[in-house]
């Protein structure tokens, strides 16, 4: 057959220069990226094109629960492929049905719908949302500052923060935000179109902010006076990453009716594949039928590859006890950078977060970093520092740096990471 399109030069040079040639003229510029080109991982380990090896405490953004290259996620990958990869939603598979029973039975009563990505599983809720307020002319969301929840448009439209929806105006209609664990405010913006309520349990995106309890339980309350739907999206906090299967039980242990919360709804992505892309949303009986046959639909969604995998994590995570471990390692991290805070409180202002979730409060105005690059925001150059010193992490807003480990890090893994951060806050204490 004759080719149309001369086939691309091979990469002569196979290092980071060429990779970013590559990015530079054909990949859309939509990201800021580090100067870092990665080809492989073993758990909680990556190794750049020079062979220089990274302590991952960003796990891809919440997405690598059993670390990178594990091999029973590999193994899965094999098994699946080799009997069945798609088919399309048209028909049924076995690994979808399973998938979704086991999401169901970590719950309550319900059912769910596989999707691609966090954003995809939003837009689902949003769409939830629509059809049960239909019929009485109702259709807004109310979300929180400082939230986020995706970057498609109706994503950006419930997201609270500006940077996201700038250029891309008008937004989606029917989106208002709201203070965060503030139920006073949420009550009172409260409108006859409003429909439902989406939340983070743990915020990532602006810095790792927990909900409260109080909150938690509140708007509970609240959804069920006002007839509103409650959904959390548990895109980041999500699949055991706090100690528990979803952030809102972690935040209820120990009250006194937060056993018998249960959402309407919960997005789910990122670690639900342990790097593999796939999404889903649960609704709760009875609303799990409002989207009927030809209401909603996604061509990949729940391939038996997909959910093959999905199953082979979620085993893996609760034979293990990785939720227990994420508990435990969580504590230890943020117990031992809390005592690092005080030892050093012109750099570390505070510590906070649930489970392997964690965010690093800088100090404000850190000499060192206005003297450099004041430009830049002091996370992203404290972040810079991890990077040159052997440890990921990710800026979250403009102070704070994110740890998103792996849930099956190991002590001697947080250890090593301690020691990296104790190392670049002394510099940046010290200077
Ligand atoms: C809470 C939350 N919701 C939604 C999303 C969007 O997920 P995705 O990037 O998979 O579309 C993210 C991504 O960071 C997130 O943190």
């Amino acid at each position: 057959m004759k080719e149309i399109l001369p086939a691309p030069p091979p990469i002569v040079r196979n290092d980071a220069v060429a990779i970013r040639e590559l990015f530079n003229k054909h990949v859309i510029p939509s990201y800021g990226r580090f100067d870092l080109a990665f080809s492989r991982g073993a758990g909680s380990y990556l190794w750049d094109l020079a062979g220089k090896r990274y302590l991952d405490f960003g796990g891809g953004i919440a997405v690598c629960a059993l670390g990178h290259s594990h091999p029973e996620i590999t193994e899965a990958l094999i098994e699946q492929s080799r009997k069945l990869v798609h088919v399309s939603n048209l028909y049924y598979t076995e690994p979808q049905g399973r998938l979704a029973q086991a999401l169901v039975n970590r719950l309550a009563p319900g059912k769910c719908f596989f999707c691609n990505s966090g954003a995809e599983a939003n837009e689902g809720l949003f769409k939830v949302a629509r059809k049960f307020g239909h019929e009485e002319g109702r259709f807004e969301m109310l979300t929180a500052q400082n939230s986020f929840h995706g970057r498609t448009l109706a994503g950006i439209s419930a997201t609270g923060q500006d940077k996201v929806k700038k250029g891309f105006e008008p937004l989606v209609q029917g989106f208002r935000q709201v203070p965060y664990n503030d139920l006073a405010a949420i009550r009172s913006a409260i409108s006859p179109a409003t429909a439902a309520i989406l939340i983070e349990g743990v915020q990532g995106e602006s810095g790792i902010t927990p909900a409260t309890p109080e909150y938690l339980l509140g708007l509970r309350q609240l959804c069920d006076e006002k007839k509103l739907l409650l959904f959390m999206d548990g895109v980041q906090d999500g699949h055991f990453r706090t100690g528990r299967f979803q952030s809102f039980q972690r935040i209820l242990e120990g009250t006194a009716n937060g056993a018998s919360l249960i959402p309407d709804g919960i997005s789910m992505a990122k670690s639900l594949g342990g790097g593999f892309p796939i999404g889903a949303f649960w609704i709760r009986q009875p609303y799990a039928d409002l989207l009927g046959p030809g209401t909603h639909a996604t061509t990949f969604g729940g391939t038996p590859l997909g959910c093959a995998v999905a199953l082979k994590v979620l085993e893996v995570i609760e034979r293990d006890g990785l939720a227990e471990n994420a508990r435990q390692c969580g504590d230890y991290l943020k117990d031992q950078l809390l005592q690092m805070a005080q030892r050093f409180p012109s750099v570390l202002k505070t510590v906070r977060g649930l489970g392997l979730m964690i965010g690093i409060e800088l100090a404000p105005n850190i000499p060192v970093l206005q003297r450099e690059e004041k430009e830049k925001a002091q996370s992203l150059q404290f972040v810079n520092r991890l990077h040159d010193a052997g440890l990921l992490t990710v800026p979250a807003g403009l102070q704070v740096a994110r740890l998103l480990p792996p849930l099956n890090l190991r002590q001697s893994e947080a250890d090593e990471g301690l020691k990296i951060i104790e190392s670049v806050v002394a510099a940046l204490a010290g200077s």
